[in-house]
């Protein structure tokens, strides 16, 4: 790993995956060269500046009597709006005259081991400074006394590189930010097209491709949060690529809240991406001498296909993002009430679906939505975090103890982010939920959002929560947010920085986790959001699991696992097996079926456990065990993508996972419709070494063994899966 600097004014981060080059231009902004597969080093690369030797036609000129030196022709770092580059700009600062015209030109730059934090925002991490090397370049516009400061990262075992984007106001006039995004960078074109993760509540991060024309594609947030219409992760595919071959370049926000993503095409080819908090509804005033902190951007690139970039996501975040006590520990086999109860429950009907629950081998119980204030439907009681004693006479602290006693570690649900009109505490503190002046703010399950920007807020939320986790024996917490953001109005805000309001609010939600979490240590924070709605970076920096989508159906979680495992962690997705029918799509499958989709995530039960037979009982025995044996291979094991439900007509899916040795691994085979006369199914079984014997351990072969090469490359047969609507099989694979 390398940061070499060029006499020229190059700079190339280089590690032994992958070169990033980009150069000081002659009029002291930003070109990029590349980013890619590893280059070797030399003096001198600007072959690969991409400047007109004539005049470009009807193109501003950025040096005077210099023909061809025109921005809006040049690959560029992190481009300004209104001298001459009319494509987006990474940022637009308005100045007291009404002016939006800037001069951010190189003046420093600053080379260091290690990888900065970020203040008062998530960020990837180092835990000594040889696992990464920082450059800082500063750009500097003389005329505001103004700096940009952006932030480069390059990472020894990784194919990836992190940036971020900072401004400085060191001059008298108030500047106002209206755009400041966290990279930019600009291609040149390869035939890529755009994927990204898309959809909706209970269809969350579904692979979407989309071809790159002369025009400009954007995903975005305006929701306030993340939101599972479109993860702030996109990526650029190149021609042919698929899972296992081809170019790919991914890049995901460490972000939880309005966030744009934009892909734009210009007419010499260039492909220009960048990405950060959405300019729509924001704005920030910067005086003198104060700052702004862009979020942190995770750029990664693979040449081998999309498993090596999501390999190397789920690594990097794994190693450098996720943090705390449960960070590498697998997690327990956790049993929630939410599906079987709803708000629907008493002390006595939850120690029975514990005790039932224990009984099976199941190590947590988590206590859902319900428990709190006036809390019998979703109509009250949210930000009144004390217990409900008719429904639990000795509070969570005697729940919490019982619990123990039966031999389980307890959890309990927050959702510290709302507050119900009808709640105690709206009755005090109704200006504490986000609204306009003069107003009636829009409800949505018939909450409002708290305003997290407020101090008073997050004191009073940390004061509720932090008694019931000192007083109560709890374990695990999952933090829900269930609405999306509207009448975005702050009262600790002045009228002129209202824009500032929605990413402030941001900034609270991060202070009160950072502040639970770490005087917490111990306790397992789930992160959810009406399902999968903020399942990002940001979030899993302080959580490091998220509930994937309120969709617990096993065939639709097929497309939502195998779609949030493009970027995140297996071990950061909760997955549980529910009742049947199931309670979003009425699908009726087999418990076998549910398990084996859920084993691949952190794995859990949401249904009372008492309702099921007595073969099914047997049958999540039997699961438990599996998945008590195999949970480090499982979790934390290499994944792999292997038939898409995006792609082979939903009739056949299948993913693995082998462990670092490869001496082991399991294959997860799902066959989603029947199919007549069926031919034989072959599957291929990637990572393993080719020289290596293996048995494997299924009912079709059993016994058998092979060479990895034989089952990497031709793949091995199976016949009963065919039959049969939803079925499935987990296949086990050991080296000899
Ligand atoms: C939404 C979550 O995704 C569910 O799992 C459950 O916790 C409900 N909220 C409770 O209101």
């Amino acid at each position: 790993m390398n940061i070499y600097i060029n006499n020229n004014l190059e700079f190339h981060l280089q590690n032994d995956k992958i070169s990033y080059i980009f150069k000081v231009l002659a009029s002291g902004d930003l070109g990029h060269l590349y980013f890619g597969k590893r280059l070797n080093h030399k003096e001198d690369f600007s072959n690969m500046l991409q400047v007109f030797q004539n005049q470009v036609p009807y193109t501003p000129e950025q040096i005077d009597g210099v023909a061809g030196f025109a921005l809006d022709s040049l690959k560029q770092e992190f481009p300004s709006f209104g001298s001459g580059d009319y494509k987006e700009p990474a940022y637009v600062v308005l100045q007291e005259n009404g002016s939006r015209v800037t001069n951010y030109k190189f003046s420093k730059y600053k080379v260091y081991s290690g990888k900065p934090s970020l203040e008062n925002l998530p960020h990837t991490h180092v835990s000594n400074e040889n696992q990464a090397k920082t450059l800082e370049i500063t750009l500097t516009d003389s005329t505001l006394n103004s700096d940009i400061i952006l932030t480069y990262s390059i990472y020894k075992d990784f194919s990836i590189i992190t940036r971020s984007s900072k401004i400085v106001n060191h001059g008298e006039e108030n500047l106002t930010l209206e755009r400041f995004l966290s990279f930019n960078i600009d291609l040149v074109q390869n035939n890529y097209e755009l994927l990204n993760l898309s959809g909706a509540w209970g269809r969350e991060r579904n692979i979407t491709t989309t071809p790159i024309n002369q025009n400009k594609v954007s995903i975005d947030s305006k929701r306030g949060a993340s939101s599972s219409n479109n993860n702030p992760f996109l990526a650029l595919k190149g021609k042919g690529a698929n899972e296992f071959q081809g170019e790919y370049l991914g890049f995901n926000l460490v972000y939880s809240g309005n966030f744009i993503g934009q892909i734009e095409k210009d007419h010499y080819d260039h492909i220009r991406v960048n990405m950060g908090i959405n300019p729509f509804n924001f704005s920030w005033l910067l005086k003198k001498n104060e700052s702004f902190q862009a979020p942190e951007v995770v750029m990664c690139y693979s040449n081998s296909g999309l498993n090596t970039l999501s390999q190397n996501y789920h690594s990097f975040y794994q190693n450098h993002l996720i943090r705390g006590e449960w960070k590498n520990k697998v997690r327990p086999i956790l049993i929630n009430n939410w599906e079987a109860t709803y708000f629907n429950f008493n002390e006595e009907k939850i120690l029975q679906i514990a005790t039932k629950a224990k009984e099976l081998g199941v190590e947590l119980f988590v206590l859902d939505d319900g428990w709190f204030g006036e809390r019998n439907n979703d109509t009250s009681g949210l930000g009144d975090w004390w217990s409900n004693l008719q429904k639990l006479p000795e509070g969570v602290e005697g729940l919490s103890r019982k619990i123990n006693q039966l031999g389980l570690d307890f959890g309990l649900w927050f959702e510290p982010e709302m507050i119900s009109p009808q709640s105690d505490l709206y009755k005090k503190n109704p200006h504490w939920a986000l609204s306009t002046p003069n107003r009636k703010a829009t409800l949505s399950r018939n909450q409002l959002t708290l305003d997290l920007g407020r101090e008073d807020v997050r004191e009073y939320l940390y004061e509720k929560i932090s008694k019931i986790l000192k007083n109560s024996k709890i374990s695990y917490i999952k933090w829900d947010m269930n609405r999306n953001m509207t009448d975005v109005w702050s009262g600790v805000l002045e009228n002129s920085c209202q824009g500032e309001a929605a990413h402030r609010y941001i900034l609270g939600v991060y202070k009160l986790m950072d502040q639970l979490t770490t005087e917490f240590p111990h306790i397992l924070f789930e992160s959810c959001a009406g399902g999968g709605n903020r399942f990002d970076p940001g979030m899993l920096y302080y959580m490091p699991q998220t509930w994937t989508s309120d969709n617990t159906d096993a065939i639709e979680r097929l497309k939502i696992q195998y779609g949030t495992s493009v970027v995140y962690p297996i071990s950061s997705m909760g997955a549980h097996v529910s009742a049947v029918p199931n309670h979003q799509t009425e699908r009726v499958t087999s418990i076998k079926t549910r398990a084996n989709v859920a084993f691949f995530g952190a794995f859990g039960y949401e249904l009372d456990l008492n309702k099921i037979t007595s073969e099914e009982s047997l049958e999540v025995k039997k699961q438990i065990k599996f998945f008590k044996e195999n949970r480090e291979l499982l979790q934390f094991g290499t994944f792999y993508r292997i038939e898409s439900p995006f792609e082979n007509e939903f009739q056949k899916v299948s993913w693995s996972v082998v462990n670092k040795e490869k001496s082991e691994a399991i294959v997860g085979v799902y066959r989603v419709l029947s199919v007549p006369n069926p031919a034989f199914d072959f599957i291929k079984i990637p990572g393993l070494n080719p020289n290596s014997k293996y048995i494997i351990e299924d009912e079709d072969v059993l016994g058998e063994v092979f060479y990895g090469d034989e089952l990497m490359y031709s793949g091995i047969k199976f016949k009963k899966i065919s039959f049969g609507d939803f079925r499935s099989k987990i296949i086990k694979i050991k080296k000899l």
